[in-house]
């Protein structure tokens, strides 16, 4: 559709939880206008859910190639090691400005800060707030230092629709549908210097997930249409413990924090069995991925929906303490994990994969970056480690705003966009979940993706009237397509990609499958060896 209206900006930030409003306030330390535009409110997306925390090196006997290890060991193979450097060395800077900017961790008792432990680490090295809040406070500090500056530009309940590019290809802006008042009503334009894709993650092209509602893969679908290049999507990882209960009847369920399990609670199984146990060293704490697997397997030989979390031992005063959140929502639905069994299976959780970039955070396409969980920056490979993804915001959020101050080009004159051809049925979310979990989900198969593909055609057929719910499911149909087909194409099992078929990892799979969409709409996977 035509934009009814235009405004510029310096830089247009597109998102708004940790990687979207971190690079607005250091861009604004550049002295430069920020646009963040957000498709609901600030505070809508993911970051204000995560619970565990951030993993940094804190504590003196903790070393950065130790925390590079631990991402490494997660990643089976896949990482990019310049790039798990970049984390691991520039995050405690970064999780120390963000305590400067007013975030409050909690600390012990010397007023140290207090750290933890989650799957996959070798180290206490994971800061936390509010006990099982982090994401929360994080959000809370953000947005508050958002809000301070006159110079942020915030437009909310704004869909994003496509990148807009000039003659030489440079990104120059965006369209946008904003269900606002008065001229910013409808379809419009954002021209802007250089733009920042910071729209999260995909969770919610499955029925059960983590993720809140706006997790639709928007970010990633405009990348792919504008021709950017889109890798490692075949590696979402499913949290092992998410809360199973009959009461939250939404796609996006309770997360029961995997720190629990890092302060001492165990998995069993329906004989009351601490099934991890002789599965991995780590046990209830290997890396996310084999926990997630364990699981699977116990629900694939029993028929059951859930395993349990027993966190009984660690007692009332300590539980209601350190994870406030959880006891509330499992109390909510009627389990006390003080005396009960928390009932936990799998669910989707996190897009390891997504738009390329560069350790600048520069995409494909000259003047888009990607940050946060639509990049994928090299740091998490087959399956990211437990609480780099917040950390992995603040670090490239940083790394972007510094690419773009250091050379910021003059504004540039779009050319015509295309615009999407068409829509498909909001209606066919249900039906796109569905497919997805049983042919897409935690374990898959040459079949089982076949069908999948099927269905996903099949929904790709339907035509919907060009509103917000419809692209949000187009969106969602083009990144369900693009799993689907790097997930056929790696003929392997590696990291958070597990195939029936295909069992073990292979060392001719060691590389990277890059996604593009071709002008005809057709998505082609091209194997890049890792260097
Ligand atoms: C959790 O608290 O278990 C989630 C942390 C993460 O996703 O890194």
């Amino acid at each position: 559709p035509e934009p009814g209206w235009t405004e510029t900006t310096d830089v247009l930030v597109v998102g708004s939880g940790v990687a979207g409003l971190t690079a607005a306030l250091h861009l604004r330390e550049a002295g430069l206008h920020v646009t963040v535009v957000t498709k609901v409110n600030i505070d809508d997306g993911s970051t204000r859910w995560a619970q565990g925390g951030i993993a940094a090196v804190l504590d003196p006997l903790d070393t950065p190639a130790a925390h590079a290890a631990d991402t490494e060991i997660a990643g089976v193979g896949l990482c990019d090691p310049a790039a798990v450097r970049v984390l691991v060395e520039e995050g405690p800077a970064r999780v120390r400005e963000l305590i400067r900017l007013g975030a409050a961790f909690d600390r012990n008792p010397d007023g140290s800060l207090m750290l933890t432990r989650e799957g996959g680490h070798h180290a206490n090295r994971i800061v936390h707030a509010g006990g099982d809040a982090t994401g929360a406070e994080v959000q809370r500090a953000l947005h508050e230092a958002v809000r301070r500056d006159p110079w942020i530009r915030r437009v909310e309940h704004a869909l994003v629709l496509d990148l807009l590019r000039a003659r030489d290809g440079r990104a120059c802006g965006i369209t946008l549908h904003v269900l606002g008042e008065g001229s910013e009503d409808g379809v419009g334009a954002i021209l802007a210097r250089a733009v920042v894709l910071a729209t999260g993650g995909m969770g919610q092209i499955y029925s059960s997930t983590t993720n809140p509602a706006v997790s639709t893969g928007d970010g990633v679908a405009l990348a792919l249409r504008a021709g950017a290049t889109v890798t490692d999507v075949e590696f979402v990882q499913f949290h092992p413990t998410s809360f199973v209960t009959s009461s939250v009847t939404s796609v996006q369920r309770p997360l029961i924090s995997e720190a629990l399990r890092g302060e001492g609670a165990h998995l069993v199984d329906g004989d009351g069995k601490r099934f991890m146990v002789g599965k991995h060293e780590l046990a209830e704490l290997a890396p996310r991925d084999v926990v997630a697997k364990g699981i699977h397997r116990v629900l694939r030989a029993t028929g059951a929906d859930h395993v349990h979390l027993d966190a009984r031992h660690l007692g009332k005063e300590f539980l209601e303490g350190r994870f406030p959140t959880i006891l509330a929502s499992c109390r909510a639905a009627g389990i006390d994990p003080v005396t009960d069994l928390i009932p936990v299976a799998p669910a989707a959780h996190y897009a390891s994969g997504g738009v390329r970039t560069d350790l600048a955070g520069r995409t494909s396409i000259p003047g888009l970056y990607a940050c946060g969980e639509v990049a994928c920056t090299g740091v998490h490979g087959a399956n990211r480690l437990a609480s780099n993804s917040l950390l992995e915001g603040l670090v490239f959020a940083r790394r972007i705003a510094d690419d773009i101050a250091a050379g910021l080009p003059e504004q540039a004159t779009p050319a015509p966009a295309p615009g999407p051809a068409w829509v498909v049925d909001p209606a066919v979310r249900p039906g796109l979940q569905a497919a997805m979990t049983a042919g897409a989900g935690v374990l898959r198969s040459a079949s089982s993706l076949a069908g999948t593909a099927e269905a996903l055609t099949e929904l790709a057929g339907t035509r919907g009237a060009p509103r917000v719910d419809a692209w949000e499911a187009t969106n969602l149909l083009t990144v369900a397509a693009t799993l689907v087909l790097s997930a056929t194409e790696r003929r392997e099992t590696r990291g958070c990609h597990w195939r029936d078929d295909f069992p073990a990892a292979d060392d001719d799979w060691r590389g990277h499958l890059l996604t593009a969409l071709g002008p005809d709409g057709r998505l082609t996977d091209t194997f890049e060896e890792m260097a």
